[in-house]
């Protein structure tokens, strides 16, 4: 692959862009946020980075507390607005419709609207440059009841999320590709899983096509 050299940047890609919902149930806002990702897995750990000039900086400084609530493609058009305005000029919440509901662990609304709300404790604060990076614990997290299958299959894959490529939002609906592991998958189950309709193979498959 011939490769071209660029600027040194933040040059990740794809990732989420997520509405963190902060503040609490009277004077609450919403940012669109892309700087995040997950940090720990025991316990849950995640972060988002803020710029200090934020409104919803100080909301998050103040209570060290914020919802991470994912979008789907329904909430794109509110995901970029509440991106693309500041809380100390408009209630997003309102002029977006959107619904707040209450959290269990923190004061913050979740984005009712939203398949998969994550209440997020602070623990550490980094001040990093241009943003403020508010590292947290995972305290709680709200799950849309359709996306639990009865096999117990967590579906999250239809839940229809987008992904932040580049300053554009895509759609993410698409074709399975892969499972966890599914490159070292004994043949056995790659076969089982085939049969289950799941059309990718084993390492066999893979170099044989
Ligand atoms: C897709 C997208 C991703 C963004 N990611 C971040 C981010 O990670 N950190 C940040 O400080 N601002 C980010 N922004 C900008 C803020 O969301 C934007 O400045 C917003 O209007 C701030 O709202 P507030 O003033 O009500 O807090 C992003 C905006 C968009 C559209």
């Amino acid at each position: 692959m011939k490769k071209i050299d660029m600027k040194a940047g933040e040059m990740l890609s794809p990732l989420p862009a997520v509405m963190v919902s902060c503040g609490d149930m009277e004077n609450s806002n919403i940012i669109t946020i892309a700087w995040t990702g997950i940090v720990n897995s025991k316990p849950p750990m995640t972060y988002v980075s803020v710029r200090p000039e934020r409104y919803s900086h100080d909301m998050i400084e103040n209570s060290g507390e914020f919802v991470i609530n994912l979008v789907n493609e329904d909430l794109v058009f509110a995901m970029d607005h509440c991106g693309s305005t500041s809380g100390r000029n408009e209630d997003k919440f309102k002029e977006m419709h959107l619904t707040k509901a209450k959290g269990d662990k923190v004061s913050c609304p979740l984005i009712e609207e939203s398949p998969v709300n994550i209440e997020c404790k602070v623990t550490e604060v980094k001040r990093l440059g241009s943003h403020d990076m508010y590292l947290a614990e995972i305290v709680a997290v709200h799950a849309a009841e359709e996306l639990m299958k009865e096999s117990g299959r967590f579906a999250l894959d239809e839940a229809g999320l987008v992904a932040y490529v580049h300053g554009e939002y895509f759609g993410i609906k698409t074709r399975r590709l892969g499972t966890y592991g599914y490159s070292v998958m004994k043949k056995k189950t790659a076969k089982k899983r085939r049969e289950k309709g799941l059309s990718y193979g084993g390492r066999k498959a893979h170099f044989e096509k």
